[in-house]
């Protein structure tokens, strides 16, 4: 068995003897591996190519978009995620990130580092806005944006939403919500789902929230947008991690972290149990408790 990484949490203690790769891909071709544990790294075809006896690629994580699915179906590879566990985790950085920019935050506390607090209160430019009373427009509403909507409503937030089943049209939600945010996978449905022409509907002053994947918004579009200065956004994920575009670094109107969403020491333990128990069922032959198929 082979790990791209060591995964936190106590649950890695039960996985039977695992390998740690130096690098991904493999240098060199790698038969007898039957399970490869893998974290945030691309699997296509190329990939398993050199791991020839493969029965299971075990995600960290509920996205799995890194991963060829198709590819490992063709050659009876199983695959598995880690759904459930970092829902309100996901949720808590979605708020983080809408309070972050509706009030400024970032922009508040370099205020204070630099010494430009001089005078009594509440600098024009820091003038923040209301989550109460305000719309949320939220684009998925499963397990993730279900916990959201509940923390959003707690603060007085009213919640709209937009899904396959139901919901307001996209155009229509992007056009009259206060803050926007993006709770859905990415497949060759989604990406690029909030095009140039979608960002260009969002209203002046409007916040853009991502937390799902990068590449469901057009990036080039979304840093031309945050350029001019018309919206705000806070992302935590970008179209070709770790890069960041260069342009958006500069920028004041953009709050930036680095795909930290599920990252607390309960939720990353508890992803780390979902996988093991994935393996654990496939050494022993049992059902898989997470398997994903398309
Ligand atoms: C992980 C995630 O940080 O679950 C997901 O889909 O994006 C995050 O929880 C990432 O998958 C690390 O492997």
């Amino acid at each position: 068995m082979l790990a791209t990484q060591r995964l936190p949490g106590p649950a890695w203690e039960e996985l039977p003897k695992i390998e740690l790769l130096e690098g991904w891909p493999p240098a060199a071709p790698l038969p007898g591996v039957e399970a490869l544990v893998a974290a945030a790294v691309r699997i296509g075809a190329e990939e398993l190519d050199l791991l020839p006896d493969l029965r299971l690629v075990a995600n960290y994580g509920v996205g799995y978009d890194t991963v060829d699915v198709a590819a490992c179906r063709a050659r009876g590879i199983a695959v598995t995620n880690t759904p459930g566990v970092l829902d309100a985790a996901v949720a808590d950085l979605t708020l983080a990130l809408i309070l972050a920019c509706r009030r400024h935050l970032l922009a508040s506390d370099r205020f204070v580092r630099e010494r430009r607090w001089q005078r009594g209160w509440a600098q024009p430019e820091l003038l923040g806005r209301d989550l109460a009373g305000s719309t949320l427009g939220l684009v998925g509403r499963g397990r993730i944006g279900t916990k959201v909507a509940q923390r959003a409503e707690g603060f007085g937030m009213s919640v709209v939403h937009h899904r396959r089943s139901d919901g307001l049209p996209l155009d229509e939600l992007l056009q009259t919500s206060d803050v926007v945010s993006l709770h859905l996978p990415l497949t060759p449905e989604t990406h690029a789902l909030i095009s140039r022409e979608r960002l260009a509907l969002l209203q002046s002053g409007a916040t853009l929230i991502n937390t799902a994947r990068g590449a469901i918004i057009d990036e080039n579009a979304l840093v031309d947008e945050l350029a001019s200065g018309r919206i705000s956004a806070g992302l935590d994920v970008f179209a070709d991690e770790p890069r960041v575009p260069e342009r958006l670094l500069g920028l004041p109107n953009v709050v930036l972290t680095p795909h930290i969403a599920s990252a607390t020491v309960e939720t990353r333990a508890a992803m780390t149990r979902v996988l093991v128990e994935n393996v654990l069922a496939f050494l022993s032959g049992e059902p898989l408790p997470n398997p994903v198929d398309r």
